[in-house]
């Protein structure tokens, strides 16, 4: 059994012009799949497909515009005649700061993106497709959804919601669909600028993998998670994150191991 035989399957990547999305497109395609990836704007996803080549279309659809995403769905079935693949990883964060700080404009908009799109489309490919013929969805939650970070509360709540809602979809849509999530660490994209930009040696010093992650570390799980060597895989989420859950790796650094710290104590 082989993790890049994805030959005549079909997917679909939201949020795919750019970041984890299009790693994902492009490790996808590589992977053999004719892939449709889309952004709030056309000219974005097309821009984006060209950059893989062939295998790859671009479709314009705002991730939380029922009508938007119906179309996609249709263009794909039209154009491939299968739904096999499903990345719901359109993300966003407009809501920095405090909860008590927050509005209802902010939180809506970040619940929309973040957890109703990912319901509406497996919704939709579920009823195209993938309820009779089976399929392999993947969810982009985030470390954050097991944390509780400063200025972060409403993004780090959505993602903890898709992880719940991953595993309410397992046990809905199985055995014919297998739905998973990865929940990425800090990884060099647009969306987390703030979070690498100015300090990536310090929070590469405090991941045990000693690196800030790249959008091809979460495509290249991704292609895992929906091939057939996690036919038994479901539920789930898969943390692709260096170590970053697990705390300061620095301070485990032979470097930060004071001499006496290092004696045995029996
Ligand atoms: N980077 C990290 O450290 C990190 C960590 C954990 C989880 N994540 C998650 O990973 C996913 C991808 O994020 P990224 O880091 O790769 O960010 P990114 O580089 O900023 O990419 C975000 C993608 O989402 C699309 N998008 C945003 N709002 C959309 C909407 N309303 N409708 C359709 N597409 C929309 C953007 O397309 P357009 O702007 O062209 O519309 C873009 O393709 C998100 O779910 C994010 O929460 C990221």
């Amino acid at each position: 059994m082989s993790i890049d035989k994805l030959s005549g399957k079909t997917a679909i990547v939201t949020g795919g012009s750019r970041g984890i999305g299009l790693a994902t497109a492009r490790a996808l395609v590589t992977a053999g799949a004719e892939v449709i990836l889309t952004s709030r704007s056309q000219e974005a996803a097309e821009a984006a497909a060209e950059t893989i080549g062939a295998g790859a279309v671009g479709f314009g659809a705002h991730v939380a515009d029922e009508d938007a995403a119906r179309r996609c769905i249709d263009f794909a079935l039209a154009t491939y005649g299968s739904i096999d693949i499903l990345i719901n990883n359109a993300g966003t964060n407009p809501a920095f700061g405090r909860l008590v700080d927050q509005d209802k404009a902010r939180f809506a908009k970040t619940f929309d993106v973040n957890v109703w799109a990912p319901i509406l489309w497996t919704k939709l490919a579920v009823e195209a497709w993938m309820g009779e013929h089976g399929g392999a969805i993947v969810n982009t939650a985030s470390i954050g959804g097991f944390l509780h970070e400063a200025g972060l509360g409403f993004y780090n709540a959505s993602k903890a919601t898709i992880v719940h809602l991953t595993e309410q979809l397992a046990l809905e849509l199985g055995p014919r669909v297998r739905v998973n999530a990865v929940a990425p660490g800090v990884v060099r994209t647009q969306l987390a600028r703030a979070l690498w930009e100015e300090h990536e040696a310090e929070v590469a010093g405090a991941t045990a993998m000693a690196r800030i992650g790249e959008p091809d570390d979460i495509g290249a799980a991704i292609v895992f998670l929906v091939s057939e060597a996690a036919s038994w895989v479901t539920g789930t989420t898969l943390v692709v994150d260096g170590g970053q859950l697990l705390g300061d790796a620095g301070r485990f650094r032979p470097s930060a191991v004071a001499p006496a710290d290092r004696r045995s104590t029996t």
